[in-house]
């Protein structure tokens, strides 16, 4: 499977989310590789750090722009049980070839930036795509909510998102929690840092179970 973590907005939670469900994939027993398509390489200085620090399971990572790329990441996603792509929040070539090999993307939505200008944004290019790409899947992922109960951020986000068809609320609220970073600088992903946040792996293990059901 092709899963693209992406979206056009800087700072939202994809290489959060990519690399910690790459890192929940491979140790479900998967081969799993990530693709870095973002100049500032998080993804692929996080992969770097874990091989350093020799932590299994090992998790392949390239980083690829520029021309070829679907060629290139199809050709790629067959010798891997799942690739994970790691797209730079702005609009870029990579992040429009990858919507056209995907069979899933998952947009992380920060709570402030419920706007529907990002919205129908994403909306047109799932429209545009699933001309050539029919069996495409897109999630919205709330990323970084408040854990203020009162703060009803998933009633907001689902409000806004009912005139997009093509874009479906995740089940899954990922909060801003202190594990989310943790892991990061040894290249662990949150369900393998001790001692475990288990209120952050529920919430990781919510999002994964839509994923792969
Ligand atoms: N749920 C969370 N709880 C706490 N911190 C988080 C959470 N999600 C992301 N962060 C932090 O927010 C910052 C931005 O996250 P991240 O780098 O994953 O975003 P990004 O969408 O990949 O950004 P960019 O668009 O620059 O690639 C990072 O410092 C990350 O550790
Ligand atoms: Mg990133």
């Amino acid at each position: 499977m092709i899963i693209l973590v992406g979206g056009e907005k800087g700072g939202t939670g994809k290489t959060t989310l990519s690399t910690n469900l790459s890192a929940m994939r491979a140790n479900a027993g998967k081969d799993v590789l990530l693709v870095d398509t973002d100049q500032q390489s998080s993804a692929a200085y996080w992969c770097g750090t874990r091989d350093e620090n020799k932590i299994q399971p090992r998790i392949s990572c390239v980083q690829y722009f520029g021309k070829g790329f679907v060629g290139q990441i199809k050709d790629l996603s067959r010798r891997y049980d799942d690739v994970f792509i790691d797209a730079g929040g702005r609009d870029s070539t990579e992040l429009r070839d990858s919507f056209l090999i995907s069979d899933l993307v998952v947009i992380p939505l920060s709570p402030s930036q419920y706007d529907i200008w990002t919205l129908s944004r994403m909306h047109d290019l799932v429209e545009k795509s699933t001309g050539f790409n029919q069996e495409l899947r897109v999630l919205i992922v709330i990323n970084r909510a408040s854990s203020n109960p009162a703060i009803k951020e998933s009633a907001d986000a689902k409000k806004a998102l009912e005139e997009f068809g093509h874009l479906i609320l995740s089940k899954a609220v990922i909060k801003d929690r202190i594990a989310f970073r943790k892991g990061v600088p040894n290249g662990l992903g949150v369900t393998e840092q001790t001692p475990i946040d288990e209120k952050a792996v529920s919430e990781l293990a919510v999002l994964y179970s839509e994923i792969f059901p």
